[in-house]
């Protein structure tokens, strides 16, 4: 009985094999029970669903489990029955139980009850085990195998761009550095500076913010391309919606002008919903549940207008708003709560940065719909960013989504060697780091563009969760990198 293979309980609970033997294999959930049998909610993460055990007491003596609590691990082996009671099809009838670990109940902090989210992030190597993270985990993978799927069909090519780089991307200044260098005692130059020639890449070397430099050489090449990685950024953001360490996907595409840009964009973020929708129906259905719940506790006006799964389904049936910059400040400016003053940074003019609560107004309030920003002035963005005409405004473009504001940040690239090399001098950008960079522009330049998807972002829009520390396993901020 013991070599039986095992069966997930995904494939179980959608099986009709009544009166075969299976073996199942998992955590407890639950266990409760009387003296003459005993019910143990099992679960493998292969589903948000449990499987139930009957332990029937003339079979399998009281004294077999007693060791059995919340969190332990056990082998099941046994008759596969029709469900007497509602939800599921199957259970197991018990024939064989093996502990595999005890879990002592006096000391597992995860007691089948609800807990916060805040305690849970403090228990992240266990955390896995609820049913929030786990679907979460699910659904997160899901998304993962979509992004390739959708840029592989496309004929797109994968490109790693490296992790370790001597250049700051997004000219912001924000990163960490990579040294082997003795902080106690490092090489010094005449000068007292740190001589970093003596490091261990013969440089300053850093974390990288962003692939996109590098993806933009090989779709010189290569055509259309994108890179799916880990990204670092130094900021010190205590915010729910940003990451020390986050997972970026950024497609470069030659011949792609900013329209184009914008259409691929759309079209990438409505496929992946639809695929989290088409395959990932029961974790779905629990956030949902799960999000409506929680919304019971707001006040009437935190209240989201739509649940989870009509938000969804909304964003994909409806054309994204795309507008300029400029719109968007006149929009902006002459918005009610910008008039009473409620707008913690008040739009005085054109020229400033947009706000967080600018991009949900804009999206929530205004349109109700996704929103595209475009053509934003040149001082606020990055020196890659082509210039238009009015040699005031840049080729940008922001995907603004309800809830988490910014997703995508994109743009058409500056192809024009000269005023590329102007812009970077005029903001400072080292020319001698990003050589390379700017030879592409005298080899064979051609129009081209790009955006970077922030993945966390993404994966929050899609579970409907609040902080973007519950979205990724072993979240990275200011002051936390436990685990
Ligand atoms: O707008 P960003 O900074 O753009 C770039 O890095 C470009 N190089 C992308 C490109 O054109 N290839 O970042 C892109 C996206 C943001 O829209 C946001 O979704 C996400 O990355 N992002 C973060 N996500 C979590 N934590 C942070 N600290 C983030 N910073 C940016
Ligand atoms: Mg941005």
């Amino acid at each position: 009985m013991k070599d039986l293979k095992r069966t997930k309980i995904v494939n179980l609970i959608h099986s009709e094999d009544y009166g075969k033997v299976a073996n199942v294999k998992g955590w407890v959930r639950t266990k409760r029970g009387s003296k003459n049998v005993s019910f143990i909610a099992l679960n493998d993460g292969s589903t948000i669903h449990n499987i139930q055990i009957v332990v029937d007491h003339q079979i399998i003596q009281e004294d077999a489990i007693q060791n059995v609590h919340s969190g332990a691990s056990l082998s099941v082996t046994g008759e596969i029955i029709k469900s007497q009671g509602s939800g599921q099809n199957v259970e197991i009838n018990a024939q064989n139980i093996e502990v595999l670990g005890e879990a002592d109940p006096d000391e597992y902090p995860l007691q089948p009850k609800k807990h916060s989210l805040e305690f849970l992030r403090e228990k992240a190597h266990l955390r896995f085990r609820t049913n929030t993270f786990s679907a979460i985990s699910r659904v997160r993978h899901a998304l993962i195998f979509a992004i390739h799927k959708f840029f592989n069909d496309k004929g797109f090519y994968n490109i790693h761009t490296p992790i370790v780089t001597g250049s700051d991307a997004e000219g912001a200044g924000e990163m960490f550095r990579v040294s082997t260098l003795d902080p106690k005692n490092p090489p010094l130059n005449e000068d007292g500076s740190i001589n970093y020639k003596e490091d261990f890449f013969g440089k300053e070397t850093n974390l990288t913010v962003s692939g996109q430099l590098e993806a933009e050489l090989a779709a010189l090449a290569l055509s259309e391309v994108y890179t799916f990685g880990p990204t670092f950024r130094a900021e010190n953001s205590n915010t729910s919606r940003h990451l020390a360490e986050f997972w970026m996907i950024e497609p470069e595409m030659a011949f792609y002008d900013i329209h184009d840009n914008m259409d691929l964009a759309e079209e990438m973020l409505k496929y992946v919903i639809q695929y989290a929708l088409d395959n990932c129906k029961d974790d779905l259905t629990f956030l949902n549940k799960r999000l409506l719940d929680e919304e019971k506790n707001k006040k009437q006006e935190e209240r989201s207008e739509m649940e989870l799964l009509e938000k969804l389904k909304f964003v994909i049936d409806n054309q994204f708003e795309r507008i300029t910059y400029s719109n968007a400040i006149d929009i902006l400016k002459n918005s009610k709560p910008n008039k009473k003053k409620k707008f913690q940074f008040p739009i005085e003019g054109w020229g400033t940065d947009l706000q967080s609560e600018h991009e949900r107004y804009l999206v929530e309030k205004h349109f109700k719909r996704p929103v595209i920003v475009t053509d934003y002035p040149k001082e606020i963005k990055a020196f890659y960013m082509k210039l238009n005409e009015d040699n005031k405004t840049v080729r940008a473009l922001d995907v603004l989504f309800p809830q988490i504001g910014e997703i995508i940040g994109g743009s058409q690239r500056e192809e024009n060697y000269d005023l590329l090399l102007k812009r970077m001098q005029e903001m400072n950008v080292p020319q001698q780091e990003l050589w390379w960079y700017l030879e592409t522009r005298k080899f064979g330049t051609v129009p081209h563009s790009g955006y970077g998807l922030g993945f966390e972002r993404l994966v929050q829009f899609i579970t409907g969760m609040g902080n973007i520390r519950d979205v990724i396993p072993f979240p990275r901020t200011p002051q936390n990198a436990e685990f």
